[in-house]
């Protein structure tokens, strides 16, 4: 890529390991605009529990190293690329990180948590006016893919009873707050009593410390045993993106002819599975994957109109952003870790 003299502050991953294994750099190379692309000035970046398996390397994904880590990004044009039709520079935009040829930046090709990123023009969302970059940044992979999983899929509704583990991440807050807005009533399963406090806050009607308490035993104690020959028992909707122990209690709480919503297996992709559940109680387990431009454009709409606030933990320097990241993988932070490059 043409360098020119320029450099600029990165956030850069050389090999698979661990956080250590991320270096900020202070003179990467700035990229400039190709055809068909421009040049963002990223304001706002944020992390995602990918970005913890994209540290570690995942079975089947070969990452071009070295690689500029940080999916989600917001930010401003910075220079624009021949080629492309309809944008500026100076226009605030928001990036879907999913590169039709290349596929997710952050991963396969560089990603935000730097002070410029290449994006393709096709990627590119206008942030609407009264939506802070951090707040836009903070949306894609966590809320875009719970705003799929919950809203286009059309799958919680007014009045239903909704169980969601790992509420206090970026898709388990995405899910509380889009599940609350939907009229349903949440049980918020976390891991500490500082989560529970900060889920209730939220909207929460309940909320379960899975350290404490067997969260399919305490929905069973609560609303009943899940009864084959009628629609007593349980909870509407139990959505899980965490797998691994929770996946086959998850079965046992759902109600008959429930639904189980799976986007995720941040604990274990190949769990122990009961089929009898399914069967037995037409149980509907529907997996949900990444998002699409409407649902960021839905989600910035709904923040535009003050209906809507991305829970954000905490806004970060790019200088700690790597510690931003070790608060996601040890399991510290409510909602999402913004870095503002
Ligand atoms: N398919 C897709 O398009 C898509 C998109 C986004 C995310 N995902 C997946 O969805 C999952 C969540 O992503 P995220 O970015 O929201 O992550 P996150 O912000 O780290 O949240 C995950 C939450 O799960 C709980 N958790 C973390 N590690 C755990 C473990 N080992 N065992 C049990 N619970 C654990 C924690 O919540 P508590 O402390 O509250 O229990 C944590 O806050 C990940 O597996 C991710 O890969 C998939």
């Amino acid at each position: 890529m043409a360098i020119l003299g320029t450099t600029m502050k990165a956030l850069v991953l050389r090999r698979h390991g661990g956080l250590d294994d991320l270096e900020l750099l202070a003179d990467h190379p700035r990229p400039r605009a190709l055809p068909g692309h421009v040049v963002i000035r990223v304001r706002a970046s944020s992390f995602n529990y990918h970005d913890v398996f994209t540290v570690r390397g995942m079975p089947g994904i070969k990452v071009p190293f070295p690689v500029v880590i940080g999916l989600d990004m917001a930010g401003e044009i910075s220079e624009v690329g021949p080629d492309v039709a309809g944008w500026g520079v100076g226009e605030r935009v928001l990036v879907n990180p999913v590169n039709r040829k290349k596929g997710l930046m952050g991963e396969m090709l560089d990603g935000g948590m730097a002070e410029y990123c290449l994006v393709a023009a096709d990627q590119l969302i206008s942030i609407p006016e009264g939506v802070r970059f951090e707040d836009a940044a903070s949306l894609p992979v966590a809320y875009g893919t719970a705003h799929r999983m919950l809203v286009t899929h059309d799958t919680v509704h007014n009045g239903e009873r909704v169980l969601i583990l790992g509420a206090s991440g970026g898709v388990g807050t995405g899910c509380v707050i889009l599940a609350r807005h939907l009229g349903a009533e949440v049980i918020a399963c976390t891991s500490s009593a500082q989560k529970m406090q900060a889920l209730k806050d939220m909207g929460a009607s309940e909320v379960l410390n899975v350290n404490d308490v067997d969260f399919s035993r305490w929905a069973v104690e609560k609303y009943g045993k899940p009864q084959r020959r009628s629609h007593e028992g349980g909870v509407d909707v139990l959505i899980n993106f965490t797998g691994g122990d929770t996946w086959v209690p998850s079965l046992r709480c759902v109600k008959r002819g429930g639904k189980v919503l799976v986007c995720g297996a941040t604990a274990g992709y190949d769990p122990k599975e009961d089929l009898r559940y399914i069967w037995s109680f037409e149980l509907k387990i529907i997996g949900s994957n990444s998002f699409y431009d409407e649902d960021l454009r839905a989600l910035m709409r709904l923040i535009a109109e003050g209906r809507f606030k991305p829970a954000i933990d905490r806004v970060l320097p790019l200088e700690e952003a790597r510690e931003g990241l070790r608060l996601i993988q040890d399991r510290e932070v409510i909602g999402k870790v913004v870095v503002t490059p």
